[in-house]
């Protein structure tokens, strides 16, 4: 998932998602107190500790990049070893780990964020059609990490048909990928499968991946919020940046 090329086509045509919602984000946050070191020190003496997010499945760091320039400290998880490195680029003073959101060992923090669908990659073992087991653990592992009033920011897909696609090619500078995604016949799957090609030096390399995702229903994904101890508010936008159809974005708040 997100080999190489994938990842290096993801970040140079696909990094606008993060780099819109970066500022509403961030507004959320300073909204509810987790305010910058800079912000909470200024004009006194005290040196205090820089608010840490913890931000997951954070790709090539487009997000992570915004959060350290506004002075939070980050560290960032995702599987993909070629996001990882992308995003050490970007970021050098972040710290990254390649670790699984079903696993990951969360650092204490005061505030989770995993943008862009990230909670969808969980594997499709039980839960039927709920929130699977390790989605709810994983609900429960940020709940441990987070300080009190700490936030947890994500977003999900509720309605997979509006996510569907017949094949769309996009294009950049050195690449070019072919995709489409449909849904099983339950709803509850959908899959992009996606081809590409990268020029890299005089060679034209192709790479073929098939993404499985998640689709939720909002009362099941607020339960088990409910159930892992968060009171959670959802809309269809992060402040004023809209989401794609079909996503719902998530700010909950440990009890
Ligand atoms: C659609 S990309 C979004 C990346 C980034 N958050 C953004 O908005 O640009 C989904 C990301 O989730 C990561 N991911 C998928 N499953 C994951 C898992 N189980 N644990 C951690 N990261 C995961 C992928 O490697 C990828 O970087």
């Amino acid at each position: 998932m997100y080999s190489t090329d994938l990842a290096y086509i993801h970040d140079a045509g696909f990094g606008d998602f993060a780099a819109r919602a970066a500022p509403e984000v961030i507004r959320i946050l300073r909204r509810h107190g987790i305010r910058p070191r800079a912000e909470r020190f200024r004009g006194t003496t005290g040196s205090g500790r820089a608010r840490r997010v913890v931000e997951v499945g954070c790709g090539s760091g487009t997000l992570a990049r915004h959060l350290v320039d506004a002075g939070y400290d980050v560290v960032g998880l995702d599987i993909s070893p070629a996001m990882i490195r992308l995003a050490r680029e970007k970021v050098p003073e972040a710290t990254f780990r390649v670790a699984s959101l079903t696993k990951a060992r969360m650092p204490r923090c005061d505030a989770v964020v995993a943008i862009g669908e990230v909670v969808t990659y969980v594997p499709a073992s039980g839960g039927g059609t709920g929130v699977p087991p390790a989605l709810r653990k994983f609900f429960s592992r940020v709940h441990e990490a987070l300080e009190p009033g700490g936030l947890f920011i994500f977003d999900f897909i509720e309605r997979g048909v509006w996510r569907t696609y017949p094949a769309k090619i996009h294009s950049g500078g050195d690449w070019v990928i072919a995709a489409h995604a449909e849904l099983d016949a339950a709803g509850q799957i959908l899959t992009r499968r996606m081809v590409a090609i990268r020029k890299v030096g005089r060679q034209y390399r192709r790479t073929q991946e098939s993404h499985r995702v998640r689709i939720y229903k909002r009362r099941a994904v607020a339960n088990a919020l409910a159930g892992a101890g968060f009171t959670a508010r959802m809309s269809r936008s992060y402040g004023r940046y809209r989401l794609l159809p079909g996503d719902v974005a998530v700010i909950a708040t440990r009890r």
